[in-house]
């Protein structure tokens, strides 16, 4: 087998160097592993075209390295208000700078991962592909900015900067060794276009009597799937809209629910009630989505609406598609042509609450229940709903394991690790801590935890205290908001503790943070500079770099929602 394989490689060696290899570098900025697994995916199907590709996150690419790059094929995502992605950051503000290299001679495409349900949508993609046209870069195919669908037009982006590639006549020689290697692909045949149908053994809710929250704890049997993971991973779970939501719509268009309609460029079909409950998104409007209806619905009242941006906007908060159909009903409209205004129903991605080494077979989310009243209807999130409403076991759920490389436990065991995660945001610490349980890890871990009441919402109570027993947990921090008249938050006690946390910090240290992005994690992050002012002597700006160093050495990980 070895000679075999020695013979081969040896043959694709020369006729690479015969074709005289194009070289593309191909770089991603990625939070959640999104950009990530597409840049993998891309980078590997080049190499099988015999490209020369070098492949890395924007934030490793050296300025020398950007200046001599051919062709550069750049895929990033953008965070919530509009920022980079972690390991996109000092890429961007480097090109952003004075110390920008010139970009001449470079040829560069930019996909674009994004939400349209914000208002920065795509914004580092935009920003990017903006700047290295200014650097002196030539745009050799128009920038793509994906929707949370993403998976149709990023496919499109590659096939078209693949033609102009393949096509270009300007051949570069080939010589030394292909930078960084594509990772090898999961030994599994279910994915995030093929998801596996998983059996719910249990779904429970955590919360006691008298709660103001609702949290499921759901296990999925994974057998037959041979689905891995590793703590930090996510699970990607695609939902079904609410039956009662569905036929609502169907009743306010006048449809008959089994008419068939095209569901996706391969050409599946589908009846209507079926399309609507499981590929299709109905709960969120978007501005995009709203200005199709506008040509679509020939309705003057929601023309009138179009005419006003600010008015447009609000109208979208808080609403559905049967609000829409409701407040502007549509001249005829038929369903096949209605659904191309629809986004694909996104799946949703629940951290993992359990690890694989301890329970292959199987898989543990914690889910908890969004629910609110808005418009005058009480509505729900679209899997919590479903989770919290219909989901019972035996019930079966296409899901699928969704890789975070940017939230993983240190590769040295002996690190010490600081965990802070309230509500939901608890869940992959369990994962960690049962993974470094099933491997006879312990100590050096510090976990902060938090939620309303300590009667009613103490999340696994009983995981963390036989964790401390043995050693796997060493420290935990329990801050509950709303047991005293003053809200206490995790931050509040990292803060009490600044002492012991810096000399952590100093340590070598880990810093975990995983829940509510807008709140939560942007007050944490405050507190970690407050502790870093207080104990460390720093100014503001020391202490910002400092966080900023642990950034990149991977020693500040976050997975915020
Ligand atoms: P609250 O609902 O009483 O405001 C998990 O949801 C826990 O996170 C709850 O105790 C919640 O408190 C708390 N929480 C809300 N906002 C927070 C913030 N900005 N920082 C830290 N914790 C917060």
């Amino acid at each position: 087998e070895q000679a075999a394989n020695d013979t081969g490689s040896v043959a694709v060696a020369e006729k690479t160097v015969q074709l005289a290899t194009k070289e593309v570098t191909v770089l991603y900025g990625s939070e959640t592993g999104n950009a990530q697994s597409l840049a993998e995916e891309f980078s590997a199907k080049l190499k099988e075209k015999q490209f020369k590709v070098s492949f890395s996150p924007l934030d490793a690419v050296k300025p020398r390295d950007l200046k001599n790059a051919k062709h550069l094929l750049i895929i990033t995502s953008t965070q919530g208000e509009g920022d980079p992605p972690d390991n996109a950051l000092s890429f961007y503000e480097l090109i952003h700078s004075r110390k920008a290299p010139k970009l001449d001679g470079v040829k560069f495409s930019v996909l674009a991962l994004g939400d349209q349900s914000y208002e920065f949508f795509c914004k580092t993609g935009k920003d990017i592909d903006k700047k290295l046209e200014e650097l002196g870069g030539e745009r050799f195919y128009p920038r793509v900015d994906c929707d949370v669908d993403y998976e149709e037009s990023a496919a499109e982006w590659f096939e078209g900067v693949t033609g102009v590639l393949e096509a270009s006549e300007s051949l570069y020689p080939a010589g030394g060794e292909t930078a960084g290697a594509a990772p090898k692909a999961q030994e599994t045949a279910f994915s995030k276009s093929n998801p596996f149908h998983a059996e719910v053994l249990e779904n429970i809710n955590l919360n006691w009597e008298g709660s103001n929250k609702e949290t499921h704890h759901l296990e999925l049997s994974l057998e037959g799937s041979n689905f891995t993971f590793e703590p930090g991973d996510s699970i990607g779970i695609y939902p079904e809209n609410e039956p009662e939501l569905v036929d609502r719509l169907i009743q306010k268009l006048n449809w008959n629910p089994e008419e068939p309609v095209t569901i996706n460029k391969k050409g599946d079909v589908l009846p209507i009630r079926e399309a609507l409950l499981y590929h299709y998104e109905i709960t969120r409007l978007t501005k995009p989505l709203l200005q199709q209806a506008g040509t679509l619905f020939e309705n003057s009242a929601l023309a009138t609406l179009l005419e006003k941006e600010d008015e447009a906007k609000a109208y979208l908060n808080g609403r559905d598609l049967v609000d829409l159909v409701e407040d502007f009903p549509p001249q005829k409209v038929k369903p096949e042509v209605f659904v191309k205004i629809l986004r694909k129903m996104p799946p949703r991605l629940y951290s993992i609450a359990s690890s694989y080494k301890a329970n292959p077979d199987e898989v543990h989310l914690v889910i908890a229940l969004d629910r609110f009243e808005a418009n005058g209807r009480l509505r729900s999130g679209v899997c919590s709903g479903q989770i919290a409403g219909r989901v019972k076991p035996g019930d079966r759920l296409p899901v699928y394991v969704h890789r975070n490389p940017n939230f993983k436990l240190p590769a040295d065991q002996d690190a010490p690790i600081i965990m802070i995660g309230p509500g939901t945001g608890v869940a992959p610490f369990r994962s960690f801590l049962e993974e470094r349980e099933a491997e006879g890890i312990t100590g050096r871990t510090w976990l902060f935890f938090g939620d309303q009441h300590f009667s009613t919402d103490f999340l696994y109570q009983l995981d963390w205290q036989n964790w401390m027993k043995n050693g796997v947990l060493e420290r935990m921090d329990v801050a509950f908001s709303r047991d005293q008249e003053e809200k206490v938050y995790v931050q509040h006690r990292m803060f009490e503790k600044s002492k012991d946390f810096y000399a952590w910090l100093e340590d070598g240290a880990y810093v975990y943070v995983c829940g509510d992005e807008k709140h939560m994690a942007r007050d944490v992050h405050e507190a970690l500079i407050e502790i870093l002012e207080k104990e460390g002597n720093m100014t503001r700006e020391e202490a910002e770099g400092y966080l900023k160093d642990m950034r990149q050495q991977k020693r500040y990980q976050r997975d915020v929602y």
